[in-house]
């Protein structure tokens, strides 16, 4: 949390900006509008211009008022755009701004964007403070961070599925659950990691970047703080860095214009054009995420069936040793369990093949005309990537799979002619 030497602004009105501008909406109509509807206009309170696309800021600085009486330290009100007055883009920008306003509304809480999503993450340990983090597998680049962090000040990196490490978390500690799981796309119980973190008097945080919105709503369940690496669904083109935390409401007025603050020393924030194509993103995000969710559980439901029909039977069955996926847990099965209610609208476009060689996973993508070969997930393009590429503790067999919003036959069909060339050509 900021130390008392940083000049936080006066606690209330960064968040008052936030939270009462994308609300406009809400308050015209009198009720919450639909996702749909918020991702093209959640940000349409700071628009004071007649251009319907956004406009495009390169400035990293802003003129401050003519009037000497107006001079204020960080504060620089526009009376012509309120919610659109800056000082300089190491602290807010015109066209992140608008990216902050849509995902504000989108996450259900007040939310600040970063350079990247690590980025994020650092920024959310660093304000935390932590002694001890509580942390399953999951990303690696988050351990990368927690590893820096242990030679910097000494913290400690417990393991989140085991009993006597758990027993070592006190006050201020934090227990972080990434939900679904990178790269299986198995997903963890938030309600139960909620009662172990208010046991035990730690703060929850949440990577929810495999399950963006309208998958999943984690601060249903309480959770401090939600973590986004925005370069995967809310940018879902593949062509932009970005990451986001979101405060959990009731902490927001405080912790904030903390963060805030703590950006702003940091440096972390995102470029101007990130912000622009986030904007431009967001507004399909949607549309996007149930499309790409809902063909990816038809892939695994069509993949499943096939290796549950036999040994040899088919070419799926001949070459997949596991499918990995949210939807083949247990629990996904069961309407009253934990997964279903917190995952009520799909699953999510990730999942993991596991071949039966090394030689098989690794030839795969090679074989394959419509998934691209590459790290990192969410686009629009369905990716493939022979995990063991990026992850050097993963299986060998491991293929992590990212559906885009191609038709699912072809992505089908691509799958089953890549698997029977592979067999033609011996592996
Ligand atoms: C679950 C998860 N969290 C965090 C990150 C890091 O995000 P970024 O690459 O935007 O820094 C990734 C990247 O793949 C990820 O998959």
């Amino acid at each position: 949390m900021a130390s008392d030497e940083l000049p936080v602004r006066p606690a209330g009105s960064a968040v008052k900006a936030v939270v009462e501008g994308p609300n406009s909406l809400a308050v015209a109509f009198g009720r919450e509008l639909s996702m749909a509807s918020r991702s093209v206009h959640a940000d349409d309170y700071i628009n004071n211009h007649q251009a319907v696309a956004p406009p495009m800021h390169v400035s990293t600085t802003f003129r401050y008022n003519r009037d000497p009486e107006q001079l204020r330290p960080w504060d620089n009100l526009n009376p012509n755009a309120p919610y659109d007055s800056h000082v300089y883009s190491r602290d807010s920008a015109p066209n992140t701004t608008r990216f902050e306003a849509i995902l504000t509304s989108l996450l259900g809480a007040p939310s600040l964007s970063y350079a990247s999503g690590l980025a994020a993450f650092h920024a959310m340990i660093v304000f935390l403070n932590p002694k001890r983090v509580a942390i399953g597998g999951g990303y690696h680049g988050c351990h990368g961070i927690l590893h820096i962090m242990k030679r910097l000040n000494g913290l400690e990196q417990l393991e989140l599925e085991d009993d006597a490490d758990l027993a070592k978390l006190e006050k201020g500690d934090v227990i972080h659950v990434e939900t679904p799981l990178n790269p299986t796309g198995e997903a963890r119980d938030l309600a139960y990691y909620r009662k172990m973190a208010d046991e035990k008097g730690c703060y929850l945080t949440v990577d929810a970047t495999f399950a963006p919105p309208p998958l999943m709503e984690p601060f249903k369940y309480n959770v401090d703080i939600v973590m986004h690496s925005a370069t995967k669904y809310f940018g879902g083109h593949s062509d932009m860095l970005a990451g986001v935390l979101a405060i959990r409401p009731d902490r927001a007025e405080k912790w904030l214009p903390e963060l805030r603050e703590e950006r702003l020393h940091l440096g972390g924030v995102m470029g101007s054009l990130e912000g622009w194509l986030g904007v431009r993103s967001a507004r399909t995000l949607e549309l996007r995420v149930k499309r790409q969710s809902e063909s990816a559980q038809k892939l695994v439901d069509f993949l499943a069936e096939k290796k549950a029909a036999g040994d040899n039977s088919n070419i799926i069955a001949q070459s997949v040793f596991k499918i990995q996926h949210a939807s083949q847990q247990p629990e996904a099965k069961d309407e009253n369990s934990w997964l279903r209610k917190q995952m009520p609208n799909g699953f999510g476009p990730v999942f993991s093949l596991w071949l039966e060689s090394e030689e098989k996973a690794k030839r795969l993508p090679s074989k394959l005309q419509l998934f691209h070969h590459a790290t990192s997930l969410g686009g629009v393009e369905s990716l493939i990537e022979w995990r063991a590429m990026t992850d050097p503790k993963v299986d060998r067999r491991l293929l992590r799979v990212s559906i885009g919003v191609e038709g699912w036959e072809d992505l089908r069909d691509d799958l089953v002619q890549g698997l029977e060339r592979l067999k033609e050509e011996g592996f």
